[in-house]
């Protein structure tokens, strides 16, 4: 049975995930509007499993007696700077994410609730890679300049690790 703090820091992170997985839908819609069908199909990805991270935590809250809560969502910016401000936005958005889950991992240990400090763990590795492949998109896009953007979008798929 999960503890008070720890369900709501669960919920929390619903949220979270939620949003995260909206972001990148509005990130990969403004990138298809621009011709960019690439990096469009990267974002929609990633929007598609940070939805599966929110199923995760409200499949777990459920399993383990508490009550998993679906937020309403803020909504996104429609418009975006360009492609480099755009993944910079990503990488910091995802540096949030690792915070925020850090702090899931933290509530878990002060409570004494080492299933849920075991289980988080995955999140945990989860992060590191999400934050290494935005990491290299940054870098290759500063290694191309803005000329480089049409040969990233055609090949970014290419760079997801699974
Ligand atoms: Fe589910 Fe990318 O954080």
């Amino acid at each position: 049975m999960l503890t008070k703090k720890v369900e709501e820091i669960c919920n929390r992170q619903i949220e979270r995930e939620g949003f995260s997985s909206n972001l990148y839908l509005a990130m990969a819609s403004w990138a298809e509007t621009k011709g960019m069908a690439g990096i469009a199909a990267w974002l929609y990805a990633q929007s598609d499993e940070e939805r599966g991270h929110m199923l995760k935590f409200i499949k777990y809250v459920n399993e383990r007696g508490g009550s998993a809560v679906v937020p309403e969502f803020k909504k996104p910016p429609v418009k975006y700077k360009g492609i480099p401000e755009l993944f910079a936005e990503v990488l910091k958005h995802e540096k949030f994410i690792t915070a925020s889950i850090s702090e899931v991992l933290e509530a878990a240990i002060a409570e004494k609730d080492h299933a849920t400090a075991n289980w988080i763990q995955w999140f945990v590795k989860e992060q590191v890679e999400e934050e290494v492949s935005v990491q290299l998109i940054l870098d290759k896009i500063s290694l191309a300049g803005e000329h480089g953007i049409y040969f990233l979008d055609r090949d970014i798929m290419f760079l997801r690790g699974k």
